[in-house]
């Protein structure tokens, strides 16, 4: 096994475990993938401010996200399919998030369900709602989130209808494979994957698969999103959901100011600033350079958490020291489980971790509290200068 040093390590061996279907999932924008590459390039704009000659003892990443102590402010993201990208994979990162003590996300369009994730981990974890149409569904998958005692609530705003990401297509992207010629022929050279996967518990959308009726594929994301997803989904409703859930509300997929108003106006307890890992709206500004401004709409009045392009502890710290009150990783823990599984996890978040700690020490700082603008070095037209 090579030394794992950093999340591009982990990549490298995650591309060569995974089947290529769930690869390309993972690592792909919508059309041009303009928006997917502004993520990442954004945050290489920023700079740090190196400090010397700071006591440097007694440092802590620990902080709080939505009231929670976290031991960074990391948490992992909702991605859908990441049982398919290592067997159990939702229970795999939420075990490995717990033992680390950042919060994790379970997507709806998980393959674990939400009872396998509640029953293996035995702690709370957040739960990412999309809205459908089916209301009598949304109303029980609120009620399973709640029994299972999940302390959050993340409803996703950006994607009544998916984007187009041209490799899902292609490969016919399932959940569990259609055992076409190309597939498996890919899944013979598999091989760990595969015996691991024919041990899991689940491969097939376990929050949905037995709890609703009549959808003509159930393995298809891209059919289930056409037939299910809400379209009308607006303001009213996100109101509405968040008076039935009751608890904690994170709202997902705000890239403009004008939302994020709205969403401090429905009293939700945090934003999450994302364009969903550039996989939806190509052509909208990353999420990094979107953040500075959302900050001086609502910053002030809500917790503002960042996703999108964090590959690093200096990402991390960047986000922070704009003014965000929490980061979200997505693909750099899936490198990790699609390469190692729950300890791959783990490693994604201890590179992660170790940056953070390491870097905030060499800006001369000794707590994520205490970070602001005065670490960092942000080029005079970050934020650009674009007219409506
Ligand atoms: C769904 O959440 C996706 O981005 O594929």
């Amino acid at each position: 096994m090579p030394v794992i040093t950093n999340i591009q390590d982990l990549k490298r061996i995650y591309k060569r475990r995974a089947p290529k279907m769930f690869y390309d999932y993972c690592e792909s924008g919508s059309w041009t993938e303009q928006t997917f590459r502004d993520n990442t390039a954004d945050f290489e704009k920023i700079r740090l401010r190196q400090r010397v000659a700071v006591d440097m003892t007694g440092r802590s990443t620990a902080s709080q996200m939505i009231g929670q102590n976290t031991a960074m402010p990391v948490a992992l993201a909702p991605v859908g399919l990441t049982g398919m990208q290592s067997a159990d994979g939702e229970i795999k990162a939420a075990r490995a998030a717990r033992d680390f003590g950042v919060p994790f996300t379970l997507s709806t369009m998980s393959i674990n369900s939400i009872e396998d994730v509640a029953e293996a981990t035995n702690a709370p974890f957040w739960f990412q709602l999309y809205t459908m149409k089916d209301e009598g569904f949304i109303e029980r998958l609120i009620e399973r989130a709640r029994a299972a005692q999940c302390s959050a609530l993340v409803i996703t705003l950006d994607l009544q209808i998916l984007g187009q990401r041209h490799m899902d297509v292609k490969n016919g992207l399932s959940a569990p494979p259609k055992m076409t010629l190309p597939t498996v022929a890919n899944l013979a050279t598999k091989w760990r994957w595969g015996i691991e996967m024919l041990q899991a518990k689940r491969r097939e959308f376990g929050n949905i698969v037995g709890h609703v009726e009549g959808v003509s594929d159930m393995a298809n994301l891209g059919a289930w999103t056409n037939e299910q997803f809400d379209p009308s989904l607006d303001w009213n409703k996100i109101a509405k959901l968040k008076e039935r859930w009751g608890g904690k509300v994170i709202l997902k997929g705000i890239l403009d100011a004008e939302d994020a108003r709205m969403a401090l106006k429905v009293g939700a307890d945090a934003i999450i600033v994302s364009n969903h890992g550039g996989r939806q709206l190509d052509g909208a500004l990353s999420s990094v350079r979107a953040l500075p401004g959302i900050l001086d709409a609502v910053g002030d009045q809500i917790e503002v958490h960042i996703d999108g392009g964090i590959r690093s502890g200096q990402d991390v710290l960047k986000a922070m020291a704009l003014g965000a009150k929490g980061t979200y990783i997505g693909r750099a823990f899936i490198y990790g489980l699609g390469a190692m599984g729950q300890p791959g996890v783990t490693k994604a978040l201890e590179v992660i971790h170790k940056e953070l700690d390491t870097s905030m020490a060499l800006c001369g700082e000794t707590s994520v509290a205490a970070l602001g603008r005065h670490n960092l070095l942000v080029p005079k037209d970050f934020s650009g200068v674009w007219q409506a």
